[in-house]
Parts: structure tokens; sequence; C-alpha cells
């Protein structure tokens, strides 16, 4: 059954703020369309913070930060999970509830982070340090955390890395939430030379003529941004940790160094905070579209596979990382 009128219009109420009327009509047919394919399929759409407002705000069922994704792929019950994000989140759903049909609708949705290392690398880093516990964010192939002790995230990492009891910690692909981790903790931390195209882009001069253009801006940094960077913000977190931030502070002014849509999406929710909005565009993530999700659930495509020997040992990592 299709989604009825009433409810296409009570959907563009939540993001009228950040979607022209003119484009919405563009957006109904496949919102209807998909709808009706949950139900058919039994299956949930997952999505990430950076998706577009079309997507998480109108046809997802669960949203977060990569560890929320993770954490409540989980907890599924349904026959499918479509991943709306990049393909190291949906091969973490297969990972943590492998029984279900886990589709992502654009295989060339990857990540830099995880283009950066391979398991071979992994491999030659133990025997480079050996006896170092290898910690590994999960922005990474399966096949890098099956060769890793432990995963995390931007929202667990210093916890992760603490829970170790050791004095000296790998932590890979990124080099700069590596860092920005080793300023929080006294246990050495050996990085990679992984970055994100996306965060890598903001710089200490971007925050200075925020700060000059906008007097009392207030400034929230993803930590996959340059160290200085991060120095300069007035808090790092997790996307899900800045959208709390916002939330919890209320800033009358506030600028989010990160991903273009995180803006559009905690705006939604926060129509008395002025967003200043100079983003960069993850072009991984903008490969998901209402039209390829509505594809993945008509077609049952992409499906996310994983290596049975490579599934077994990445996905001891990852519930080691979700049981601290
Ligand atoms: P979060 O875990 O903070 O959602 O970040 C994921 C990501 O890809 C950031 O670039
Ligand atoms: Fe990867 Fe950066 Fe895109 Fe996140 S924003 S998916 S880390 S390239």
């Amino acid at each position: 059954m299709p989604v009825s009128l009433s409810t296409t219009a009570s959907l563009y109420d939540r993001v009228r703020r950040v979607i022209p009327p003119i484009e919405w009509p563009a957006f109904t047919d496949d919102i209807e369309a998909i709808f009706a394919l949950k139900r058919k399929r039994n299956a949930v759409i997952l999505a990430h913070n950076y998706q577009t407002p079309e997507i998480f705000h109108c046809v997802a069922d669960i949203v977060g930060d990569s560890l929320a994704l993770a954490r409540k792929a989980m907890a599924v019950d349904a026959d499918i999970i479509v991943l709306a994000g990049v393909h190291f989140m949906a091969e973490t759903a297969k990972l943590l509830n492998p029984g279900k049909t886990v589709l992502i609708p654009d295989l060339g949705a990857g990540c830099s982070l995880a283009d950066s290392i391979t398991a071979s690398d992994v491999r030659l880093m133990r025997q480079r340090y050996p006896g170092v516990p290898v910690v590994t964010y999960v922005n990474t192939s399966a096949a890098v955390k099956a060769e890793s002790d432990i995963c995390c995230t931007s929202g667990n990492a210093l916890a992760v890395v603490e829970s170790l009891g050791a004095s000296r910690v790998i932590m890979l692909p990124d080099e700069y939430l590596a860092k920005n981790i080793a300023a929080q903790t006294k246990i050495e931390i050996i990085a990679w030379k992984g970055h994100c195209e996306v965060h890598e882009r903001f710089t200490p001069a971007d925050i200075r003529e925020l700060r000059e253009a906008h007097p009392g801006v207030t400034v929230l940094a993803h930590p996959e941004c340059p160290p200085e960077v991060v120095a300069m913000a007035d808090f790092a977190g997790s996307t899900a940790a800045m959208s709390d931030y916002v939330g919890r502070h209320r800033p009358a002014r506030v600028v989010l160094m990160t991903e273009c849509s995180m803006s559009d999406n905690v705006a939604v929710k926060h129509p008395d905070v002025d967003f200043v909005r100079p983003c960069n565009l993850c072009p991984h993530m903008k490969r998901i579209t209402l039209a390829n999700i509505r594809t993945a659930l008509e077609e049952n495509r992409h499906i996310v596979t994983i290596d049975p020997d490579i599934a077994e040992r990445a996905s001891r990592a990852v519930e080691r990382m979700l049981a601290i």
C-alpha cells in the first residue's frame, strides 16, 4: 500500500527548513515507493548522520553515528537492512547481524580511510611493534578489522584505548584521530598515515576567518580533523556527540566542521540555532540517493558478503568494542 498524500505532506513538515518547496515533488514518488517496499520486504533503513535530509528524516528507520548504527544493527529483527551510508558501515552491520540480508545501494560508497590500509599493512605493523595491541577504527574493511585486537569509533576511541591496560597502542588508520586521542591520554599512540578526505581539508585559518566573520560563534569539530583544528574548536566529538552538544547547549550560532548534510540534519531539530555552513561534501556518502535505495529494495542489491574466516575474526574485534 503506498504512503498517503497526507503522510508525504507531514514528512515535508519535518524537512521544510532545509528542502525548498520546489524540490520536494521530485522526492515524493521515491519516498512512497520506499515506504511500500519496506513493508513488502520487511526491511529497515539505517542512515548515517551524513545522509541528505530526505533520506535521514523521511525514509530512515534508524539514524546515528557509526557507533549507534553498529549497536542498533545488532538488534534489527527485520529480514533486510538497507545501509544508507558507506560500505564499511554495511559490512559492520553484516558482521553484527549475519543472519540478515544487508544491502548497500551503491557499491562505490567507499571511504578514504578504509582505502588507506590493507590487512597485510596491519600484519607488517604487528611485526614492527611485537606485542603492541592494535586498535582499528571502524572506518576500515572487514579484512583489516580481522587483523585487529579491537575496533573503535570516534565516539569511544579514548575509552577503547584506555581499556587495554597497555602503555603503547597502535591506532589505525586515521593519523588525526590517533593524534587527537594521544592529546587526551598518557598512553603512547603509534599512528598510521590515513586521512579522511573530507575532514583533512579544514584548517586553523578557516576557524580564524569564521570567528572573525561571526563573533561568538561556537565551533564544533569532528576528531578526524587535523589536531590544530580540533585544538581551536570549542568541542570535538563524533557526529552524534556534536548533535548532542547542540541540543544540550543551544548555542545562538554554531558551525560544524564536518560533512555538509550534518548541519541540515541537526538544523531540522533546532530551529532556534543559527548554523553557519562552511562544510565539505563526502562524495562517498553522497552516492546514496532515494532512487538507489528504492532500486536496492526492488532488485535486492547490492548484497554485502564477507568471507566466513574474515567475518569470524572481524566480528570478534567489533564485539569486543561494543562490550566496553
Ligand atoms: P561518526 O562515527 O562520528 O559518525 O563518523 C563517521 C565518519 O565517517 C566520519 O567521517
Ligand atoms: Fe570516510 Fe571521511 Fe567520508 Fe567519513 S567523511 S565516510 S571518514 S571519507
